[in-house]
């Protein structure tokens, strides 16, 4: 019986591999936050010379990558990414997400919107018909936490802000549980639009255009709008 961590490793080796067959020499990576994600720096590491750097979505994978050689560019110096791989807290069978467990999700949202593809790496404790069991991360300006968490409480999610986490961008987190999230995308230009609201934990707007769902049997496949999720 393989346990999480191996499930995620498994995942980042596979991404690892996948993503050595899209990077070109001169390809800037995109590169999430996470525990998934910090196998998958581990392991591309060894890889150095198949690209060009990295940019991060996060202090954390920032510092992980440089202690092991990797190049990190700021996002402003960088127009093309074919490529970003990030984990996620829950992921749908339409490829939208959870994200932000980790706090990163603001970054993770710039640095994402930039690359061609994203891909998701996740074991498949992760995969839900429904979004929303995870407690959904929304980043806000402290001084719109509490009006914000009202109108929250007004879509019928009971927020709860993350006690001493302060995010890269000096914001804070109110993580939102009971929501059953059917509309994903509608859900998420909504919380976009309340005032304070820095970035909402919802990939739905752009999904994720792969997913690499490690099981007990191997890491398996899943795209949008094949009738299982899988391929
Ligand atoms: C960080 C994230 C992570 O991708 C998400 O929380 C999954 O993390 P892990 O790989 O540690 O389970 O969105 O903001």
């Amino acid at each position: 019986m393989l346990t999480q961590d191996d499930l995620k490793r498994n995942v980042a080796h596979a991404a690892v591999e996948y993503a050595l067959s899209c990077l070109q020499p001169d390809s800037v990576l995109g590169v999430g936050t996470g525990s998934t994600v910090d196998f998958f720096i581990d392991a591309i590491a060894g890889h150095r010379e198949r690209f060009r750097a990295a940019v991060s979505s996060s202090e954390r994978s920032t510092e992980r990558m440089r202690k092991l050689g990797i190049p990190v560019l700021d996002l402003n110096d960088v127009d093309d990414m074919p490529l970003y791989v990030d984990g996620a807290d829950e992921i749908d069978h339409g490829m939208n997400m959870i994200k932000g467990g980790g706090g990163a999700l603001t970054r993770e949202k710039i640095v994402s919107s930039v690359a061609r593809q994203f891909v998701c790496i996740v074991d498949e404790t992760k995969v839900v018909d429904v979004l929303g069991r995870f407690p959904l991360p929304v980043e806000v300006i402290p001084m719109a936490r509490n009006v914000v968490a009202r109108k929250l409480r007004e879509l019928g999610g009971e927020p709860r802000l993350r006690e001493g986490f302060i995010t890269d961008n000096g914001c804070e987190i109110l993580d939102v549980s009971g929501l059953s999230i059917t509309a994903p995308a509608d859900m998420e230009a909504h919380i976009n639009d309340i005032p304070g609201v820095v970035c909402c934990g919802l990939f739905a707007l752009a999904g994720a255009d792969l997913a690499l769902v490690s099981t007990q049997q191997g890491v398996r496949r899943m795209v949008k709008g094949s009738a299982t999720g899988e391929i």
